[in-house]
């Protein structure tokens, strides 16, 4: 396995970071998480201008040549389906300091995980999932992609101690989203998502759900959505770039309407499907 560590294309077991760096000691750092099918970023653009949002948000400067650097690591690691990690953290001053010197390097690490082709497999290999709703614990810029993960950690093995595989989070009465991912529902032929913000994060797979629904005359608003709302869906969805939509069939142990995928899910996949393809 060949990682991108500071500019180098390293052998994973060769890669070294200082125990110093910020990323380590406060998670002072930022991340992308790009799939790539066969050997060709999805939604590249969005992502690195997403990155760009993130860097600016916590005041790290740095330009690469990011779609050179991202897409020449996946052909190192056998090209194919591959979603590709890149952090990049304030770099370490080699100690522990809260405030930090503007001038630090910043360190920039990537690393590839195989990932299946969910839209070669089809819609009957994605099975509806469950979910737990619990309070949203994290900070007010969720919009900030940054690596400091704890909340989004403890809720989801929350999930999992439920017996539930996604944790999705509610602050003052209000949805906001999933540990890792956007949460959609539909209500009458018409697709309900949280309005962009500070609250949650700018879901590339969201603003693709949103596109796609426009460009095909299916009705969408960004609006406030509580839990009465929520457990009144028609459908529930969640959506990122590793999982694209997948449908949410159960909540807090009772079913979203008959506990079945839902029709609009089957369409949007579809809809992804040919956006893929293309
Ligand atoms: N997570 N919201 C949160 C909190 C997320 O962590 C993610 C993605 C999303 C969906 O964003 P996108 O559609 O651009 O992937 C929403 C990634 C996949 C992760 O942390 O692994």
């Amino acid at each position: 396995e060949t990682v991108y560590l500071n500019d180098k294309f390293v052998a994973a077991d060769q890669a070294q970071v200082s125990v110093f760096d910020r990323g380590f000691l406060f998670g002072d750092s930022v991340y992308e998480v790009i799939p790539f099918y066969q050997g060709q970023g999805f939604r590249l653009d969005e992502h690195l201008a997403r990155l760009e949002h993130s860097l600016r948000g916590i005041q790290i400067s740095i330009a690469r040549d990011w779609k050179a650097i991202l897409t020449e690591l996946v052909a190192k690691n056998g090209g194919g389906n591959l979603s590709v990690y890149l952090q990049i953290s304030r770099g370490s001053s080699g100690q522990r300091s809260h405030a930090y010197d503007e001038q630090m390097q910043p360190t920039v690490f990537a690393c590839c995980n195989p990932i299946r082709d969910i839209y070669d497999e089809g819609p009957d290999s994605i099975a509806g999932i469950s979910a737990i709703v619990t309070a949203d614990l994290r900070w007010h810029r969720c919009d900030i992609k940054a690596t400091g993960l704890l909340p989004n950690i403890l809720v989801m093995q929350q999930a999992r101690q439920a017996g539930a595989t996604e944790a999705l989070m509610i602050r003052d009465g209000l949805l906001t989203e999933g540990a890792s991912c956007n949460l959609f529902m539909v209500d009458k032929g018409v697709i309900y998502t949280p309005k962009r913000s500070s609250e949650i994060l700018g879901g590339t797979t969201r603003e693709l759900i949103l596109e796609l629904a426009a460009v095909n005359g299916i009705p969408t608003q960004e609006v406030d959505i509580d839990y009465d709302h929520l457990m009144n869906a028609d459908e529930v969805w969640i959506s990122s770039s590793t999982r694209a939509v997948v449908p949410v069939i159960k909540i807090d142990d009772q079913l979203i309407a008959d506990g079945k995928k839902g029709p609009l899910w089957a369409r949007m996949f579809e809809l992804f499907t040919r956006y893929q393809r293309d």
